[in-house]
């Protein structure tokens, strides 16, 4: 017997990546898609040859009982979504952020533990080879005490000019929670985890107000209410710092930068593409290092999630850390709000 699957969300990464590869398999089916405007709904289900569409979640889920849902609606309805599909017995991937509150990212995975139902998110770069590479070297001590991790989240002109991301009601911030929570996440995977001490951040609205075009297209500066850029110092209770920077415009050197460094005491990492280097005798030493970054992360992030689904013990981004994360965030923003540092 086939599952069944539905989409909550019928937008560009329901298409792109959800839907296609749930019809790469073929013990899945999938079976409906729910959204809110019944012409896109229309032309979705038949683009991607899916039965039925909805514009009512209830009916939905009375009428096709599915087992697997795929949760790709604006940030905002993520929650309301995601405990929908779960009090319906259903199992969960919804795209990042957990959230827009850390309490709701809460009652999402404390939901999913007492149903005893599968919650995961799309934190799809940790499942980039290069990431599985850094992090068995890592466990086997090659890095040593590591005690300084940089992260970057950066674009010099990359205001999405499409979507809701400079609406800081449906998206819940700018680039912190759309791009900086991915790379936030490859480094706290890696170092599993860890619990966090203190955050101190600063952000900026220096840009999207006044420009209105960008790499990522034409935006309303009028209507540009999330930050542009993002600065953060992360104390974690182990001793170890964080230091992320992230940003939607920020006039810097390079057009985009997407990468986790972490500096040991025997070694340091850089993420994309995987390379280890130290030094001996006053030489540069490079221990480790790959090409290309696999590009190949969205794919293994949903795969992931389905061979849970069907038993298989592997690796997610589960419920816990998406609850983790959305603390981290939630702290930040605060911190950059007040002008001080928040302890956790
Ligand atoms: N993992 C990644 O790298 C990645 C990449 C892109 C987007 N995303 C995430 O995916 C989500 C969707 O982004 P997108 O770019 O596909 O947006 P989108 O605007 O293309 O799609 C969202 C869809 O949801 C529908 N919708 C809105 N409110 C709804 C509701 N209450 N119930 C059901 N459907 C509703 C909209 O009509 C639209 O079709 C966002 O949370 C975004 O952060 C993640």
């Amino acid at each position: 017997m086939k599952k069944r699957v539905a989409i909550i969300g019928g937008g560009q990464i329901a298409e792109k990546v959800h839907v296609a590869y749930y019809k790469t398999r073929e013990d899945l089916e999938v079976v409906a898609v729910v959204g809110v405007n019944e012409e896109s709904l229309r032309s979705f289900a038949e683009r991607n040859n899916i039965p039925n569409y909805y514009t009512d979640a209830t009916e939905m889920y009375a009428k096709e009982s599915p087992e697997i849902v795929s949760v790709c609606t604006p940030n905002k309805y993520h929650f309301e979504s995601v405990m929908q599909a779960l009090e319906n017995n259903c199992d969960v991937f919804c795209e990042k952020p957990p959230a827009i509150l850390a309490e709701d990212a809460r009652k999402m995975y404390e939901t999913a533990l007492a149903k005893g139902r599968i919650l995961a998110y799309d934190f799809h770069h940790r499942f980039a080879d290069d990431v599985s590479i850094v992090k068995e070297n890592i466990e086997q001590g090659l890095l040593g005490d590591i005690y300084f991790v940089k992260v970057k989240a950066l674009r010099r002109n990359g205001i999405p000019g499409w979507g809701n991301f400079t609406n800081k009601v449906i998206q819940g911030g700018g680039p912190l929670i759309d791009l900086g929570i991915h790379m936030l996440d490859t480094a706290l995977y890696v170092l599993d985890y860890p619990k966090v001490k203190k955050v101190t951040a600063k952000m900026f609205k220096k840009i999207g107000h006044k420009k209105d075009e960008g790499a990522f297209g034409k935006w309303d500066p009028s209507k540009f209410e999330v930050e542009d850029s993002l600065f953060s110092y992360i104390e974690l209770e182990n001793g170890c710092l964080i230091q992320l920077e992230t940003s939607f415009a920020l006039n810097i050197k390079e057009k985009s930068e997407m990468n986790v460094e972490l500096c040991g005491d025997q070694a340091g990492a850089s993420m994309f593409p995987a390379e280890i280097y130290t030094d001996e005798k006053g030489e540069l030493v490079t221990l480790l290092k790959r090409e290309e970054a696999d590009p190949d992360r969205h794919s293994k992030s949903i795969a992931a999630f389905v061979d849970r689904c069907l038993g298989k013990n592997v690796m997610l981004a589960d419920g816990k850390q998406g609850y983790a994360i959305q603390q981290l965030v939630e702290a930040i923003y605060q911190s950059a709000e007040k002008g001080e540092s928040i302890s956790l």
